[in-house]
């Protein structure tokens, strides 16, 4: 069975509660653009695709109602259509800053709009129609994007990383949570090792608990396991170490991270603790690589010291958040201690931290930045050529 973080038909909208994830698997129901917002802001979804699928189709699911007869009066005109839309997009782009997905989902889908609310024959149907085929084409892309990403970056790894070619294994390293639970389904970074295990290239995947929302153990651990890959959870302070001692017994050759926003010289923002990587990749010889739908690539953010980083409530770091469950050690009995309303504080009372929940990695420490249009690479002064790519043909 494969995870599902979004569930789509027309009319009806439920993600995976993921702040109750590994231990509880509880879809909810986005029946509004204001429940969309609430759960994007406190990361019940999460990921750069999946926060822009969701407010998206959020505003589906009004639109088929109402062109189905239920729901209130929304608008009478094609005008009042757009207006009420283009109002429901800028809204819900307020909930999460950083990751360009979301804007740039809100700017596709407003042209759309404008564009069916300019016919000369136009009504509000016509309107909320088109936005409702515009919005649903972004489910289904993001797969087929994720699909091509894995496939160009799992090429690329074995063409650039692997001396061995009767042994053309191996292990790499990612960070966050990058897979189904991300996107609307296979994954970014996830994709392309989901990819490599497929090819059965894959020896082995390590990956980082993230904290202080734990993405890596709660969500890519999740994903792991039930895919059945081969995998390691490591702390975040363990990867200096990793890459020293079993770098070479194990042949990690590359980590593979995803991608909330590419500035247009290759400077990547995605989740905090990821610069930390590429210069410890840097150090030991390992590619690294971002993975990312084109989407995320944007062109008006010149580079990195552009970027918007978020900066999240100081308790996700002082605490740990729920559900978490305590195990017996003779037993092996599990028992559910808190649930995703509670919290378990882990610093001295009165602790002050600081909680960017992104950062940015410069363009110089990162190999190759996998697209769905294959793998862009830099020229021979070091510089992201975006028309230059490794292309596995597909
Ligand atoms: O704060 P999150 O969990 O939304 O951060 C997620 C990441 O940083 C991912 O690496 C990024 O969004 C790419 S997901 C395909």
């Amino acid at each position: 069975m494969t995870l599902q973080a979004i569930k789509y038909s027309r009319g009806k909208l439920e993600i995976l509660d993921q702040l109750r994830l590994p231990h509880q698997e509880v879809y909810i129901d986005i029946k509004t653009p204001q429940d969309a917002w609430h759960a994007i802001k406190s990361m019940q979804v999460r990921g750069a695709p999946a926060i822009a699928i969701v407010a998206a189709l959020s505003i589906a699911v009004r639109s088929a109602h109402w062109l189905n007869g239920q729901g209130e009066m929304m608008a009478a005109t094609a005008r009042d259509s757009a207006v009420l839309i283009n109002g429901q997009l800028d809204y819900l782009v307020t909930s999460r800053p950083t990751a360009v997905n979301l804007a740039d989902a809100a700017a596709k889908l407003k042209a759309v709009v404008s564009a069916a609310a300019n016919k000369s024959d136009a009504d509000s149907r016509a309107v909320m129609a088109a936005y409702l085929l515009a919005a649903e084409r972004m489910l289904v892309d993001d797969v087929q994007d994720n699909e091509r990403i894995g496939k160009h970056g799992a090429a690329w790894v074995l063409r650039n990383t692997t001396s061995n070619a009767s042994n053309p294994m191996v292990s790499v390293m990612t960070h966050c949570n990058t897979g189904s639970l991300a996107t609307a389904g296979y994954g970014t970074a996830l994709g392309v090792i989901r990819s490599l295990h497929s090819s059965n290239s894959l020896r082995h995947v390590y990956y980082t608990e993230t904290r202080p929302y734990n993405q890596g153990a709660r969500l890519t651990g999740y994903e792991l396991i039930h895919d059945g890959l081969p995998a390691t959870l490591i702390t975040d302070s363990m990867a200096a170490a990793l890459m020293r001692t079993k770098g070479r017994s194990e042949n990690i050759t590359a980590v593979i991270v995803g991608a909330d926003r590419v500035a247009a010289n290759g400077d990547t923002a995605n989740k905090i603790g990821t610069y930390a990587l590429a210069i410890l990749a840097k150090y030991h010889g390992l590619k690294f690589l971002v993975a990312a739908p084109r989407t995320t690539v944007d062109m008006t953010t010149k580079s990195g010291a552009d970027i918007i980083i978020e900066e999240r409530p100081e308790i996700e770091v002082v605490n740990l958040k729920g559900p978490i469950v305590r195990t017996n050690v003779f037993s092996r009995e599990k028992e559910i201690i808190t649930d995703s309303t509670e919290e378990i504080c882990i610093a001295a009372e009165n602790t002050r931290a600081w909680n960017p929940a992104f950062d940015v990695t410069p363009a110089e420490l990162i190999d190759g930045i996998i697209t769905e249009h294959g793998v862009v690479e830099k020229d021979d002064w070091g510089v992201f050529q975006w028309d230059k790519v490794f292309d596995v043909g597909l």
